[in-house]
């Protein structure tokens, strides 16, 4: 949710930081600005829309020359995305320009305050406060930039990263954070701040990632942090294991579109080193044993959108592989209906981003609780991942599209892998029957990159139907959470009505919403992994096409049974029941990449969307 990015050096501030923009374009779209320090002064220039509206604003103007600047990329919550509502904004006095991602949870009453003081505030938005009291706050500190924003930090309550500038100080940046994600980057007699590598990976590797209540002052020759009350703290320095090249198009009209063909090396990625020469599965960074392993009797996931579809495929594996209850929950109801959790509870968040802010937050109550946590997650330093017992990441590299695909392939991975690990350390399953799954699992990028040479075909399906006023997706099984993962990706690309249900449940309500020529998918399971199931779901396509619906149906080779029921057959190879969801998902993805683009929309950038959504 917004994108942050700072700079300070000698290179081109402006150039630097909107490139870094676009790289962040993913968090937040509605809106962009900068702000320069040059010869003792800002300037600064926002615009509602996309970045392109403001690097047009920008091309018809004359910026300083200036090594020191903020950009941001907004994403609205309070105040309409308007020009006065973009960030940066600009003190009382035109001296200090700040930039935020978050809520600032009581600024009502510092709005009241100041405007008390005789402060005028311009926007609407809850940021601008920061600004002006930072500004005001700079003369008790003997303009100690850094000071100022520790204090005025300390004044804050809820999600904020904030980052200033000072036209007085023009060889420094501050930042701040407290729930929300940032990250420096040092550079050779340059630094970065950012809310995700990515804005500066073009630049350095190296970075730092800001600890909870921190606060960090950047000069080119170095990199002070401090937590709020001017306390200095320990840094945790990383190197970003993907560089430029693998966040940018590699010659794909989309990133959508790269990110599906990524899929085989992701999947591949994310099972590469887990398993040792004796056959044992290793997690990243675990501060579990195994006996305490033992001791789980619950499981619950907690995630949000797809990572959430993610634990309900995870689901049906953890419990089939080792007979412990599996719960599977949205984040956001998680933490408010009085979970049962506890001691024996493993609770795992997924999340690609690792800063979703429901996620997180239903994470920390979870430990409050005394649960035992486990973060699976796409990106290395993140949060939700920190603040987790153990670790597993997913090895998706950067997912910039904001339709999540890759990371959800991996995130099944990952979670597979916990449950195969949980059964093995609890002896519910011998290392032979480890071994034949990691088997299937092994094989399962090649037979996604088969799936990735049948898109033409289903291209030409979604072209087919890209005038449907809805869509259903059926499924039993982990065919159930497939379905629902391909109504949201229809939904979130192709603004139409789309909803996922289990097959089963059909003719308990949904079926009525059937009629002539509704387009219906169907993944049906493999009839030789699971002959029941798959008896079921014809039975079901047959009921569906009775009432007049055009069937689409996901297949898998060699299954003809479907051959007379099917308006349109996606075929996807033949794979066990539990490892279906790896290819099955994959058509589904390109469905509505190809609805979405036919539609005419932004597939890279949905409308009201953000891939990072760190507000509750
Ligand atoms: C946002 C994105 C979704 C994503 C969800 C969870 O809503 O638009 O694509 O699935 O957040 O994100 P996470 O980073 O926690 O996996």
């Amino acid at each position: 949710m917004c994108g942050i990015v700072g700079y300070v050096g000698s290179g081109s501030a402006l150039e630097i930081v909107v490139a870094g923009l676009r790289r962040l374009e993913y968090r937040g779209y509605d809106s962009a600005g900068v702000a320069l320090v040059a010869d003792g002064d800002l300037w600064m220039r926002k615009r509602a829309g996309k970045i392109d509206v403001l690097e047009e604003a920008l091309s018809a103007e004359s910026p300083p020359d200036s090594s020191t600047g903020i950009g941001h990329t907004r994403w609205a919550t309070h105040g309409g995305p308007t020009d006065s509502n973009a960030h940066p904004h600009i003190s009382a006095d035109g001296k200090v320009a700040i930039i935020h991602n978050g809520i600032i949870e009581n600024f009502a009453e510092l709005r009241e305050e100041l405007t008390e003081a005789g402060v005028h505030l311009t926007s609407e938005t809850d940021s601008e406060v920061a600004a002006h009291l930072v500004a005001l706050t700079l003369p008790d500190t003997g303009d100690d930039l850094a000071e100022a924003m520790r204090q005025v930090s300390r004044r804050l309550s809820g999600a904020f990263t904030l980052v200033a500038v000072d036209a007085r100080r023009p060889d420094r940046i501050v930042g701040a954070r407290r729930n929300s994600p940032l990250v420096v980057g040092i550079g050779d007699g340059e630094a970065f701040l950012a809310s995700d590598v990515a804005a500066f990976i073009a630049h350095t590797r190296d970075a730092i990632e800001l600890g909870q209540d921190q606060v960090v002052e950047l000069t080119a020759g170095g990199v002070e942090v401090t937590d709020f009350y001017g306390e200095p703290v320990d840094t945790k320095p990383f190197t970003v294991d993907w560089d430029a090249s693998a966040a940018e198009k590699g010659g794909y009209d989309l990133f959508m579109l790269k990110e599906i063909a990524e899929q085989p090396r992701a999947v591949a990625d994310t099972m590469r080193g887990r398993i040792d020469r004796s056959g044992q599965l290793h997690l990243d960074d675990s501060r579990i044993n195994d006996n305490e392993l033992r001791e789980i009797d619950k499981v619950v996931v907690i995630a949000c959108g797809t990572a959430y579809h993610a634990g309900l495929v995870a689901k049906y594996a953890i419990e089939h592989w080792t007979r412990i209850p599996v719960e599977v929950e949205l984040a956001s109801e998680f933490r408010y209906r009085d979970p049962i959790v506890g001691r024996s509870t493993l609770v795992i968040a997924i999340s690609q981003s690792g800063e979703t802010m429901d996620t997180l937050m239903a994470l920390r109550y979870a430990r409050e609780q005394g649960a035992r946590t486990l973060a699976i997650c796409n990106t290395l330093g993140s949060t939700i991942p920190r603040e987790s017992d153990a670790v597993l990441y997913t090895y998706a590299g950067p997912e910039i599209a904001v339709a999540s695909t890759k990371a959800f392939l991996t995130q099944i991975v990952a979670a597979y892998l916990v449950g195969l690990y949980l059964a093995q350390v609890r002896g519910n399953m011998f290392g032979d029957e480890v071994r034949r799954i990691l088997d299937q699992l092994a094989d399962m990028p090649s037979k996604v990159d088969l799936v990735l040479d049948t898109v033409e075909d289903v291209r030409a399906i979604a072209r087919e139907l890209a005038e449907a006023r809805a869509v259903l997706f059926i499924g039993r099984h982990v065919g159930f959470p497939v379905a629902l993962e391909g109504a949201l990706k229809l939904k979130e690309l192709a603004y139409m009505h789309a909803e996922g249900f289990a097959a089963g449940e059909l003719k308990h309500g949904p079926i009525a919403l059937l009629e002539e020529g509704l387009p219906v998918v169907v993944v049906v399971p493999s009839p030789s992994s699971s002959a029941m199931l798959h008896d079921k779901i014809v039975s079901n396509i047959q009921e569906v096409r009775a009432r007049g619906a055009r069937t689409i149906v996901v297949a898998e080779e060699g299954d003809e049974s479907v051959n007379s029921v099917a308006d349109h057959i996606i075929r996807v190879p033949a794979t066990p029941t539990l490892m279906q969801p790896l290819v099955a998902t994959v058509p589904l993805q390109v469905f509505s990449c190809e609805m979405a683009t036919v539609r005419g929309h932004d597939v890279d950038q949905p409308r009201n969307l953000a891939k990072s959504v760190t507000v509750e």
